[in-house]
Protein backbone atom coordinates (compact mmCIF):
# COMPACT_ATOMS: atom_id res chain seq x y z
CA UNK A 1 0.00 0.00 0.00
CA UNK A 2 2.91 2.28 0.57
CA UNK A 3 4.36 1.81 -3.09
CA UNK A 4 1.79 4.16 -4.43
CA UNK A 5 3.38 7.04 -2.03
CA UNK A 6 5.52 10.52 -3.46
CA UNK A 7 7.90 11.60 -1.03
CA UNK A 8 7.33 15.32 0.83
CA UNK A 9 9.54 17.84 0.36
CA UNK A 10 11.48 18.87 3.72
CA UNK A 11 9.29 21.35 5.72
CA UNK A 12 10.77 24.75 4.75
CA UNK A 13 11.19 25.69 8.04
CA UNK A 14 12.28 23.01 9.87
CA UNK A 15 14.25 21.22 7.19
CA UNK A 16 17.05 23.78 7.41
CA UNK A 17 17.77 22.51 10.77
CA UNK A 18 19.32 19.35 9.51
CA UNK A 19 21.03 20.81 6.96
CA UNK A 20 22.99 23.44 9.63
CA UNK A 21 23.25 20.41 11.93
CA UNK A 22 25.67 19.02 9.42
CA UNK A 23 27.33 21.49 7.95
CA UNK A 24 30.78 21.68 9.00
CA UNK A 25 31.51 25.70 7.59
CA UNK A 26 33.85 27.00 11.08
CA UNK A 27 31.70 30.27 10.38
CA UNK A 28 27.92 28.59 9.42
CA UNK A 29 25.09 31.08 11.03
CA UNK A 30 21.89 29.57 11.31
CA UNK A 31 18.75 32.24 11.11
CA UNK A 32 16.32 29.27 10.23
CA UNK A 33 14.09 28.58 12.87
CA UNK A 34 12.46 30.76 15.31
CA UNK A 35 13.98 29.62 18.80
CA UNK A 36 15.69 31.87 20.96
CA UNK A 37 19.97 31.81 21.12
CA UNK A 38 21.90 33.42 23.75
CA UNK A 39 25.43 35.58 22.74
CA UNK A 40 26.92 32.25 22.51
CA UNK A 41 24.34 30.74 20.24
CA UNK A 42 22.89 28.07 22.56
CA UNK A 43 18.89 28.07 23.79
CA UNK A 44 19.22 28.30 27.34
CA UNK A 45 16.46 26.66 29.73
CA UNK A 46 15.66 29.63 31.97
CA UNK A 47 16.38 29.67 35.56
CA UNK A 48 12.55 30.20 36.39
CA UNK A 49 11.79 26.87 34.21
CA UNK A 50 14.91 25.28 36.68
CA UNK A 51 13.36 26.51 39.70
CA UNK A 52 10.08 25.50 38.76
CA UNK A 53 10.92 21.98 37.44
CA UNK A 54 12.87 21.03 40.97
CA UNK A 55 9.28 22.02 43.01
CA UNK A 56 7.23 19.99 40.62
CA UNK A 57 9.78 16.71 40.77
CA UNK A 58 9.67 17.50 44.53
CA UNK A 59 5.76 17.58 44.80
CA UNK A 60 4.73 15.31 42.30
CA UNK A 61 2.61 12.71 42.84
CA UNK A 62 1.00 10.75 40.41
CA UNK A 63 1.48 10.26 36.62
CA UNK A 64 -2.56 9.61 36.48
CA UNK A 65 -4.41 11.17 33.12
CA UNK A 66 -5.04 14.66 33.30
CA UNK A 67 -7.96 14.41 30.97
CA UNK A 68 -8.42 16.99 28.10
CA UNK A 69 -9.08 20.24 29.59
CA UNK A 70 -5.09 19.66 30.73
CA UNK A 71 -4.27 21.21 33.89
CA UNK A 72 -7.58 23.62 35.65
CA UNK A 73 -4.54 26.04 36.98
CA UNK A 74 -2.88 26.69 33.93
CA UNK A 75 -5.63 26.81 31.82
CA UNK A 76 -7.09 29.89 34.45
CA UNK A 77 -3.07 31.45 34.50
CA UNK A 78 -3.11 31.26 30.74
CA UNK A 79 -6.26 33.12 30.25
CA UNK A 80 -5.18 35.63 32.76
CA UNK A 81 -1.72 36.28 30.87
CA UNK A 82 -3.38 37.20 27.70
CA UNK A 83 -6.59 38.71 28.30
CA UNK A 84 -5.25 40.07 31.95
CA UNK A 85 -6.83 39.35 35.14
CA UNK A 86 -9.91 41.47 35.56
CA UNK A 87 -10.94 41.59 31.54
CA UNK A 88 -14.37 41.91 31.36
CA UNK A 89 -14.64 38.11 29.41
CA UNK A 90 -13.27 36.64 32.73
CA UNK A 91 -14.97 38.15 34.55
CA UNK A 92 -18.85 37.31 33.00
CA UNK A 93 -17.46 33.77 32.70
CA UNK A 94 -17.73 33.76 28.89
CA UNK A 95 -14.01 32.08 28.41
CA UNK A 96 -12.99 28.67 28.65
CA UNK A 97 -9.11 27.37 28.13
CA UNK A 98 -7.54 24.03 27.32
CA UNK A 99 -3.95 23.16 27.73
CA UNK A 100 -2.50 21.79 24.44
CA UNK A 101 0.41 19.72 22.97
CA UNK A 102 2.18 23.29 21.72
CA UNK A 103 0.42 26.70 19.88
CA UNK A 104 0.41 24.61 16.97
CA UNK A 105 -1.46 21.70 18.80
CA UNK A 106 -3.89 24.90 19.83
CA UNK A 107 -4.22 25.63 16.22
CA UNK A 108 -5.34 22.01 14.82
CA UNK A 109 -7.98 22.49 18.00
CA UNK A 110 -9.04 25.37 16.46
CA UNK A 111 -9.49 23.91 13.14
CA UNK A 112 -11.59 21.19 14.68
CA UNK A 113 -13.47 23.35 16.27
CA UNK A 114 -14.18 25.64 13.46
CA UNK A 115 -15.36 22.89 11.04
CA UNK A 116 -17.80 21.66 13.55
CA UNK A 117 -19.30 25.61 13.88
CA UNK A 118 -19.38 25.84 10.27
CA UNK A 119 -18.06 23.35 8.08
CA UNK A 120 -17.71 25.99 4.83
CA UNK A 121 -16.26 28.60 6.96
CA UNK A 122 -13.02 29.94 5.01
CA UNK A 123 -10.00 30.74 7.02
CA UNK A 124 -8.56 34.36 5.68
CA UNK A 125 -5.00 34.11 6.56
CA UNK A 126 -2.24 37.33 6.02
CA UNK A 127 -0.52 37.59 3.07
CA UNK A 128 2.21 36.49 4.49
CA UNK A 129 1.88 34.40 7.31
CA UNK A 130 3.43 31.49 8.85
CA UNK A 131 4.52 28.57 6.41
CA UNK A 132 2.62 26.17 8.39
CA UNK A 133 -0.98 27.76 8.99
CA UNK A 134 -1.90 26.76 5.55
CA UNK A 135 -1.27 23.31 5.28
CA UNK A 136 -2.21 22.82 9.08
CA UNK A 137 -5.90 24.32 8.48
CA UNK A 138 -6.19 22.60 5.18
CA UNK A 139 -5.09 19.56 6.38
CA UNK A 140 -8.64 20.08 9.01
CA UNK A 141 -10.24 20.28 5.61
CA UNK A 142 -10.65 24.33 6.08
CA UNK A 143 -10.46 26.19 2.90
CA UNK A 144 -7.31 29.12 3.60
CA UNK A 145 -7.64 32.07 1.95
CA UNK A 146 -5.02 35.72 2.35
CA UNK A 147 -5.85 39.29 3.20
CA UNK A 148 -2.94 41.89 2.06
CA UNK A 149 -0.97 42.28 4.48
CA UNK A 150 3.10 42.66 3.87
CA UNK A 151 4.11 45.62 1.69
CA UNK A 152 7.44 43.91 0.60
CA UNK A 153 8.72 46.79 -1.59
CA UNK A 154 8.49 49.73 1.58
CA UNK A 155 8.75 47.41 3.90
CA UNK A 156 5.36 48.55 5.58
CA UNK A 157 2.17 47.35 6.16
CA UNK A 158 -0.93 47.18 3.35
CA UNK A 159 -2.97 48.83 5.90
CA UNK A 160 -5.46 49.95 3.76
CA UNK A 161 -5.80 47.43 1.67
CA UNK A 162 -5.43 44.66 4.88
CA UNK A 163 -8.91 46.89 5.85
CA UNK A 164 -10.43 47.33 2.20
CA UNK A 165 -10.27 43.39 2.13
CA UNK A 166 -11.75 42.90 5.82
CA UNK A 167 -14.35 44.73 4.77
CA UNK A 168 -15.90 42.36 2.36
CA UNK A 169 -15.45 39.04 4.22
CA UNK A 170 -18.43 37.10 5.51
CA UNK A 171 -20.00 37.12 8.85
CA UNK A 172 -19.63 32.89 8.96
CA UNK A 173 -16.15 33.19 7.93
CA UNK A 174 -12.80 33.20 10.21
CA UNK A 175 -10.25 35.87 9.85
CA UNK A 176 -6.59 35.04 11.50
CA UNK A 177 -5.03 37.88 13.15
CA UNK A 178 -1.36 37.55 14.61
CA UNK A 179 -1.39 39.26 18.43
CA UNK A 180 2.49 40.13 17.60
CA UNK A 181 6.10 39.67 16.21
CA UNK A 182 4.32 38.73 13.15
CA UNK A 183 5.91 36.05 11.90
CA UNK A 184 7.18 35.95 9.03
CA UNK A 185 7.53 39.50 8.43
CA UNK A 186 7.64 41.62 11.71
CA UNK A 187 5.84 44.04 10.96
CA UNK A 188 3.09 44.56 13.67
CA UNK A 189 -0.27 46.16 13.34
CA UNK A 190 -0.13 49.73 15.43
CA UNK A 191 -2.47 49.91 18.69
CA UNK A 192 -4.53 52.48 16.32
CA UNK A 193 -4.78 49.98 13.72
CA UNK A 194 -5.70 47.29 15.91
CA UNK A 195 -8.44 50.19 17.05
CA UNK A 196 -9.51 50.01 13.02
CA UNK A 197 -9.19 46.09 12.68
CA UNK A 198 -11.51 45.85 15.88
CA UNK A 199 -14.42 47.65 14.30
CA UNK A 200 -14.56 46.17 10.90
CA UNK A 201 -14.59 42.69 12.78
CA UNK A 202 -17.27 43.69 15.16
CA UNK A 203 -19.06 45.48 11.58
CA UNK A 204 -18.29 42.74 9.85
CA UNK A 205 -19.51 40.03 12.38
CA UNK A 206 -16.83 37.27 11.18
CA UNK A 207 -15.30 35.64 14.01
CA UNK A 208 -11.48 36.35 14.59
CA UNK A 209 -8.76 33.59 15.55
CA UNK A 210 -5.75 34.92 17.14
CA UNK A 211 -2.11 33.36 17.32
CA UNK A 212 -0.47 34.77 20.11
CA UNK A 213 3.28 32.74 19.92
CA UNK A 214 5.51 35.52 20.91
CA UNK A 215 3.90 37.21 23.62
CA UNK A 216 6.33 38.95 25.21
CA UNK A 217 8.94 39.15 22.61
CA UNK A 218 7.65 42.78 21.38
CA UNK A 219 7.34 45.65 23.80
CA UNK A 220 6.09 43.71 26.64
CA UNK A 221 3.65 40.94 27.76
CA UNK A 222 0.66 43.36 28.46
CA UNK A 223 1.40 45.19 24.89
CA UNK A 224 1.48 42.58 22.88
CA UNK A 225 -1.45 41.57 24.11
CA UNK A 226 -3.51 45.28 22.97
CA UNK A 227 -5.09 43.56 20.57
CA UNK A 228 -6.73 40.63 22.00
CA UNK A 229 -7.68 42.64 24.61
CA UNK A 230 -9.16 44.91 22.55
CA UNK A 231 -10.56 42.29 20.16
CA UNK A 232 -11.89 40.14 23.36
CA UNK A 233 -14.05 43.27 24.29
CA UNK A 234 -15.96 44.49 21.78
CA UNK A 235 -16.49 40.62 19.70
CA UNK A 236 -19.22 38.27 20.69
CA UNK A 237 -17.41 35.60 19.84
CA UNK A 238 -13.34 35.06 19.29
CA UNK A 239 -10.56 32.09 19.19
CA UNK A 240 -7.47 32.46 20.45
CA UNK A 241 -4.31 29.87 20.43
CA UNK A 242 -1.12 30.58 22.67
CA UNK A 243 2.30 29.17 22.92
CA UNK A 244 4.65 28.77 25.55
CA UNK A 245 7.34 27.66 23.25
CA UNK A 246 9.15 30.98 22.75
CA UNK A 247 8.28 32.98 26.06
CA UNK A 248 9.14 30.50 28.34
CA UNK A 249 11.67 28.73 26.32
CA UNK A 250 9.79 25.75 26.74
CA UNK A 251 9.96 24.54 22.76
CA UNK A 252 10.34 20.55 23.59
CA UNK A 253 7.69 20.63 26.13
CA UNK A 254 4.75 21.19 23.71
CA UNK A 255 2.81 22.93 25.75
CA UNK A 256 0.24 26.04 25.03
CA UNK A 257 -3.18 26.76 25.39
CA UNK A 258 -6.63 27.24 23.24
CA UNK A 259 -9.37 29.87 24.66
CA UNK A 260 -12.46 30.31 23.22
CA UNK A 261 -14.77 33.59 23.95
CA UNK A 262 -18.10 33.19 23.73
CA UNK A 263 -21.55 35.41 24.04
CA UNK A 264 -22.21 34.06 27.34
CA UNK A 265 -21.35 31.46 30.09
CA UNK A 266 -23.98 28.97 28.41
CA UNK A 267 -22.58 28.97 25.09
CA UNK A 268 -19.13 28.97 26.65
CA UNK A 269 -20.01 25.20 27.78
CA UNK A 270 -20.93 24.06 25.02
CA UNK A 271 -18.02 25.42 22.86
CA UNK A 272 -15.74 23.74 25.51
CA UNK A 273 -17.76 20.26 25.08
CA UNK A 274 -17.12 20.31 21.05
CA UNK A 275 -12.97 21.28 22.16
CA UNK A 276 -13.13 18.24 24.50
CA UNK A 277 -15.05 15.83 21.96
CA UNK A 278 -12.50 16.90 18.85
CA UNK A 279 -8.78 17.17 21.48
CA UNK A 280 -10.78 13.45 22.23
CA UNK A 281 -10.44 12.37 18.44
CA UNK A 282 -6.84 14.17 17.80
CA UNK A 283 -4.54 13.42 20.40
CA UNK A 284 -7.17 12.60 23.97
CA UNK A 285 -4.96 15.03 26.15
CA UNK A 286 -2.29 17.48 26.42
CA UNK A 287 0.79 16.04 27.88
CA UNK A 288 1.17 17.69 31.69
CA UNK A 289 4.59 18.73 32.26
CA UNK A 290 5.15 22.01 30.37
CA UNK A 291 1.66 23.03 31.98
CA UNK A 292 3.41 22.26 35.09
CA UNK A 293 6.19 24.18 34.97
CA UNK A 294 4.03 27.46 33.29
CA UNK A 295 1.36 26.91 36.47
CA UNK A 296 3.92 26.93 39.19
CA UNK A 297 5.86 29.67 37.48
CA UNK A 298 2.50 32.13 37.09
CA UNK A 299 1.11 30.78 40.37
CA UNK A 300 4.36 32.51 42.32
CA UNK A 301 4.85 36.05 42.42
CA UNK A 302 8.57 35.70 42.56
CA UNK A 303 8.86 33.21 39.84
CA UNK A 304 6.80 35.51 37.86
CA UNK A 305 8.86 38.36 38.47
CA UNK A 306 12.34 36.49 37.45
CA UNK A 307 10.21 35.06 34.52
CA UNK A 308 9.06 38.54 33.59
CA UNK A 309 12.84 39.73 34.08
CA UNK A 310 14.08 36.72 32.24
CA UNK A 311 11.85 37.44 29.24
CA UNK A 312 13.03 41.27 28.85
CA UNK A 313 16.41 39.86 28.46
CA UNK A 314 15.64 37.59 25.23
CA UNK A 315 13.46 40.92 24.25
CA UNK A 316 16.32 43.40 24.43
CA UNK A 317 19.20 40.89 23.45
CA UNK A 318 16.96 40.56 20.04
CA UNK A 319 15.71 44.65 19.38
CA UNK A 320 20.13 44.84 20.14
CA UNK A 321 20.60 42.54 17.20
CA UNK A 322 18.15 44.20 15.46
CA UNK A 323 20.33 47.55 15.36
CA UNK A 324 23.79 45.69 15.53
CA UNK A 325 22.70 44.19 11.96
CA UNK A 326 21.48 46.91 10.24
CA UNK A 327 25.35 48.89 11.70
CA UNK A 328 26.82 46.14 10.50
CA UNK A 329 25.43 45.94 7.05
CA UNK A 330 26.25 50.05 6.94
CA UNK A 331 29.84 49.63 8.30
CA UNK A 332 30.77 46.57 5.04
CA UNK A 333 29.70 49.12 2.50
CA UNK A 334 26.04 48.08 1.64
CA UNK A 335 24.45 50.94 0.41
CA UNK A 336 20.49 49.51 0.45
CA UNK A 337 18.47 50.91 3.35
CA UNK A 338 18.16 47.92 5.88
CA UNK A 339 16.95 50.12 8.91
CA UNK A 340 13.35 48.55 8.36
CA UNK A 341 14.95 45.54 10.18
CA UNK A 342 15.27 47.98 13.29
CA UNK A 343 11.78 48.95 13.68
CA UNK A 344 10.22 45.71 13.20
CA UNK A 345 9.40 43.62 15.75
CA UNK A 346 10.00 39.67 17.39
CA UNK A 347 12.31 36.68 15.88
CA UNK A 348 12.00 37.78 12.29
CA UNK A 349 12.26 39.64 9.54
CA UNK A 350 12.59 39.67 6.13
CA UNK A 351 15.96 40.20 4.70
CA UNK A 352 14.35 41.31 0.86
CA UNK A 353 17.17 38.98 -0.65
CA UNK A 354 15.91 37.45 -3.33
CA UNK A 355 16.02 33.09 -4.00
CA UNK A 356 18.94 32.58 -5.80
CA UNK A 357 20.65 34.89 -3.30
CA UNK A 358 19.01 32.77 -0.29
CA UNK A 359 20.43 30.06 -1.96
CA UNK A 360 24.14 31.48 -2.41
CA UNK A 361 23.78 32.56 1.19
CA UNK A 362 23.34 28.92 2.08
CA UNK A 363 25.57 27.23 -0.30
CA UNK A 364 28.59 29.38 -0.25
CA UNK A 365 28.78 31.02 2.82
CA UNK A 366 26.72 28.52 5.08
CA UNK A 367 24.14 31.16 6.07
CA UNK A 368 20.88 29.50 6.64
CA UNK A 369 17.40 31.40 5.97
CA UNK A 370 14.08 30.32 4.60
CA UNK A 371 13.36 30.41 1.39
CA UNK A 372 11.46 33.57 1.71
CA UNK A 373 14.82 35.49 2.90
CA UNK A 374 12.72 35.17 6.42
CA UNK A 375 15.74 35.72 9.10
CA UNK A 376 15.63 34.28 12.69
CA UNK A 377 17.31 37.52 14.55
CA UNK A 378 17.72 35.77 17.66
CA UNK A 379 20.50 33.75 15.78
CA UNK A 380 22.07 37.03 15.75
CA UNK A 381 25.68 37.32 17.76
CA UNK A 382 28.60 39.76 18.33
CA UNK A 383 30.44 36.43 16.84
CA UNK A 384 28.78 36.20 13.90
CA UNK A 385 27.43 39.68 12.77
CA UNK A 386 30.38 40.89 10.58
CA UNK A 387 30.73 37.47 8.97
CA UNK A 388 26.91 37.31 8.31
CA UNK A 389 27.34 41.38 7.05
CA UNK A 390 30.10 40.77 4.51
CA UNK A 391 28.34 37.55 3.53
CA UNK A 392 25.23 39.41 2.53
CA UNK A 393 27.31 42.04 1.28
CA UNK A 394 28.76 40.22 -0.97
CA UNK A 395 25.45 38.52 -2.39
CA UNK A 396 23.97 41.94 -3.22
C1 LIG B 1 9.14 29.20 13.24
O1 LIG B 1 8.31 29.82 12.57
O2 LIG B 1 10.33 29.11 12.92
C2 LIG B 1 8.70 28.54 14.52
O3 LIG B 1 7.38 28.84 14.79
C3 LIG B 1 9.00 27.08 14.54
C4 LIG B 1 8.09 26.30 13.65
O4 LIG B 1 7.50 25.34 14.14
O5 LIG B 1 7.95 26.63 12.48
Amino acid sequence: MFNSLTAMPADPILGLLTQYRADKHPNKVDLGVGVYKDPVGHTPILDCVKVAEKIRLDTETTKVYIGPTGSAPFNQLMGELAFGASHSVLLADRVRTVSTPGGTGALRVAADFIKRCNPNAVLWVSDPTWANHTGLFEAAGITVKTYPYYDYDNKTLKFDQMLAKLNTIDKDDVVLFHACCHNPSGMDLSTDQWDEVVKVTVKQGFTPLIDMAYQGFGDGVDEDAYGVRQMAAAVESMILCSSCSKNFGLYRERIGACSIVAKDSTTANVALSVMLYVIRCIYSMPPAHGAAIVETILGSPALKQQWLAELKVMRDRINGNRTMLVEQLAANGVDRDFSFIARQKGMFSFLGVNPEQVAILKQQYSVYMVGSSRISIAGISQTNVDYLAKSIAAVL
